[in-house]
């Protein structure tokens, strides 16, 4: 089989993670341009200050995309870049900085994918409460619909949110990422009650503007399974899909909360600020979406939790890798000894991906999806110069597998974009994680590179993947 032609071959970046230029032509100051210069916070001190210097090197990085053929490019928009204070003034540059990119991808006939959400929130925002306060909520309305408007004419693909698991449960739960807490259940849940509504009103708002493209949002997709038949351990995996998956699903594609979790909200006392008003938004806006993003890397292996004592979360193991309690302690993710991992102890399981795609089907029926991330963070081996990222080719080349069979049994899927188009700024990992098919040179003045990858997505986009 073939990929289909309207199947979108992409690849994705982020604009805190390329951009750079983090205070030039007018941009504001973003809560990751605080956060990343805090003693301690990210691996030894890298920020995006500079990054891979994607701002001023936009046109060589497109024309590498071209050249790997890549139909399409998701990137992010930096909101302080467009706005810098959060609301107010629209800063110009900023608007045409991103009119660059676009119409540079549309010269080479690629698709530009946007994400409005990846992370970096103009700090002056933060400082008022972030997603706690729900004045962000009608901020983040503003700004959406500046970029709609300057953009939508040639923008036809939008994702308002990337990941609100791992912004909210990171910056409220773990204190990994901004605003830092550790913790607060009750700020954890009231972030994401307030993103849904923000997802909702926005997505309300684009349909309004009858630009005739599409909108959704893009969630991890770490679906929980037990580690045996145990049936104290099934429990506790049903318990982990609820909490990580059903609860950010639900109220997207549903228009409503899970039960299951909104019962351990109340038994736990936690309180969350959400009016009817607020409620009837969200579930009027639920059939409004036109597809669902999924960023996979991996699964989470779930027992039951014996452990008496919560160990530290971080980026690792926050998000599903092995050896973590639940932040209610009920379960906890654990390691296999038959199960492959990276480097940085993600599994690697393409079955499953392909597991997974067939509960969400179960549970949402035939929304249509793109797999909006999915690759591996690998340091690559350099090898007489060329750099053989062999292991890279072998991860994508076995969920592209993945992918495949989940169209043939008739999963609704149009598109694949791997993580990462270029090397880039690793969020806690600094620039020693890689995921690119570009590799960046850091001794050597940020000059690019094709890795081995690169000529192997080119043939596979060339032939459709039809030897996969
Ligand atoms: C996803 C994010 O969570 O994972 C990306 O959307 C991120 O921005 C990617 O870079 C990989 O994460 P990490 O921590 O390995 O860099």
């Amino acid at each position: 089989m073939k990929f289909a032609k309207d199947f979108l071959f992409g690849a994705a970046s982020a604009s805190y993670q390329v951009e750079g230029a983090w205070n030039e032509d007018g941009k504001g100051i973003s809560n990751w341009d605080v956060f990343s210069k805090i003693p301690g916070k990210t691996f030894e001190g890298t920020n995006g200050d500079i990054a891979i210097d994607h701002y001023h090197r936009y046109k060589e990085d497109i024309k590498l995309m071209a050249e790997m053929g890549l139909e399409s490019y998701r990137f992010s928009i930096s909101w302080p870049r467009i706005i810098p204070n959060g609301v107010g003034e629209v800063n110009q540059k900023g608007i045409e900085f991103y009119n660059n990119i676009i119409n540079e991808c549309l010269s080479y006939g690629i698709v530009p994918f946007v994400t409005l959400y990846h992370w970096d929130m103009p700090q002056v925002l933060e400082e008022k409460g972030g997603w706690i306060n729900k004045e962000t909520i009608d901020a983040f309305l503003n700004y959406s619909e500046v970029c709609y408007k300057a953009f939508g004419d040639r923008v036809k693909h939008w994702i308002t949110f990337n990941e609100t698991v791992v912004f909210c449960g990171l910056g409220y739960l773990a204190g990994a990422h901004p605003p830092a807490i550790v913790g607060d259940l009750n700020k954890y849940f009231q972030a994401t009650h307030n993103v849904f509504l923000a997802h909702a009103k926005s997505i309300e708002l684009y349909k309004s503007l009858k630009q005739y493209g599409e909108i959704g949002i893009t969630h991890v997709f770490s679906p929980a399974f037990s580690i045996d038949n145990k049936e104290e351990n099934i429990i506790a995996a049903k318990h982990a899909n609820e909490i990580d998956t059903n609860w950010y699903y639900d109220p997207i594609l549903k228009g409503e909360y899970p039960k299951y979790v909104v019962d351990i909200i109340e038994q736990k006392g936690i309180k969350i600020d959400w009016t009817d008003e607020e409620l009837q938004i969200i579930k009027r806006a639920s059939d409004k979406n036109d597809f669902i993003g999924l960023n996979y890397y991996q699964p989470q292996r779930v027992m039951k939790n014996n452990m008496d004592e919560e160990v530290e979360r971080n980026r690792e193991n926050s998000t599903g890798a092995p050896g973590n309690p639940s932040f209610d302690g009920f379960y906890r993710t654990v390691k296999m000894n038959d199960k492959k991992y990276t480097k940085w102890g993600w599994e690697i399981s393409p079955e499953a991906f392909l597991e997974g795609l067939r509960m969400l089907k179960g549970r949402y029926g035939d929304i249509k999806i793109y797999i909006t991330e999915n690759g591996l963070g690998d340091e690559d081996p350099i090898i007489e110069d060329e750099i053989v990222d062999i292991p890279r080719i072998k991860f994508i080349e076995t969920h592209l597998k993945a992918v495949k069979n989940a169209i043939e049994e008739g999963i609704n899927l149009k598109g694949y974009y791997a993580w990462s188009v270029i090397d880039l700024l690793s969020w806690l990992n600094g620039y020693k994680k890689q995921y690119g098919f570009i590799y960046v040179d850091h001794k050597n003045d940020l000059a690019r590179k094709k890795k081995a990858s690169f000529y192997w997505y080119k043939h596979i986009i060339e032939t459709r993947g039809e030897d996969i």
